[in-house]
């Protein structure tokens, strides 16, 4: 069993750092390898999948987005975070990785919507509070069981309305693949990606009332997630 505290500084220090590097590249516009444009398509396609269901689910309730707040849990470079803030929405916005917050920040200012976000740098577990909206997007891919359940579990009981995040499903083959580059000595291995079994998704959600709604392949090249719309009702 990993030691969570651990492997969570060992991804800070990986996103304040090298990961810092390799995903603002990825996740601005500047010219990147073929792989990680695959990437980059793959993480527009699925925010843009989360826009539209966020906006089906604000038409639902019948309420104004102005009157609506959102954690955006583990913001990175605050792509999603800017998009809730530019639909209205006052908008806390957490990331254990300093230098991602802080590029995260000069986003929201150059897009002029600094006003309706706050960004602290802390982990995820450390907030508190009930949000209409709680997303988060390709952090829990990061971890294995049982840190996955303990993420998953604290952003659901700070959801009080839609909860969208994405998980690296669990495939037979890809598994195999990864057991046998378990043998590959460290240096050699990219960022770990953890592999999560659909039934374990919606035990968690449910574990703490939420209805899991859809469950959407995203696949582009490299980059692989389910994404996941679950709703307190
Ligand atoms: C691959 S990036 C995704 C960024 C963003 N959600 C997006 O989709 O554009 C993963 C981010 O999760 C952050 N992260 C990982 N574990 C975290 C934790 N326990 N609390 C807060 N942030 C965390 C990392 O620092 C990193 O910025």
């Amino acid at each position: 069993m990993i030691d969570v505290t651990r492997h969570k500084q060992q991804l800070r220090d990986y996103f304040d750092g090298d990961g810092f590097r390799r995903w603002s590249a990825i996740y601005g516009d500047a010219e990147v390898s073929r792989v990680r444009r695959t990437i980059r398509v793959g993480h527009a396609r699925m925010l843009a999948r989360a826009e539209a269901w966020l906006l089906e689910w604000i038409g639902t309730t019948g309420r104004t987005p102005l009157a609506m707040n959102a954690l955006d849990a583990g913001c990175g470079t605050g792509v999603f975070s800017i998009m809730l803030a530019q639909h209205g929405m006052q908008v806390t916005a957490v990331d254990i990785a300093p230098q991602m917050v802080a590029a995260a920040a000069d986003r929201a200012r150059a897009a002029g919507v600094a006003q309706r976000v706050t960004f602290t740098a802390g982990d995820i577990e450390d907030v508190q509070g009930s949000f209409d909206v709680v997303a988060c997007f390709d952090v829990l891919i990061h971890y294995p069981q049982p840190a996955f359940d303990q993420l998953l579990s604290h952003l659901a009981q700070c959801t009080c309305g839609l909860l969208l995040f994405t998980y690296a499903p669990y495939e037979p083959l890809l598994a195999a693949m990864h057991w046998i580059g378990g043998f590959f000595p460290r240096a050699h291995r990219r960022t770990e990606i953890q592999m999560i079994r659909e039934n374990d998704v919606r035990h968690t959600v449910a574990r703490h009332g939420l209805r899991v709604g859809r469950i959407e392949p995203i696949r582009s090249g490299f980059y692989h997630v389910n994404l996941v719309e679950a709703t307190r009702e």
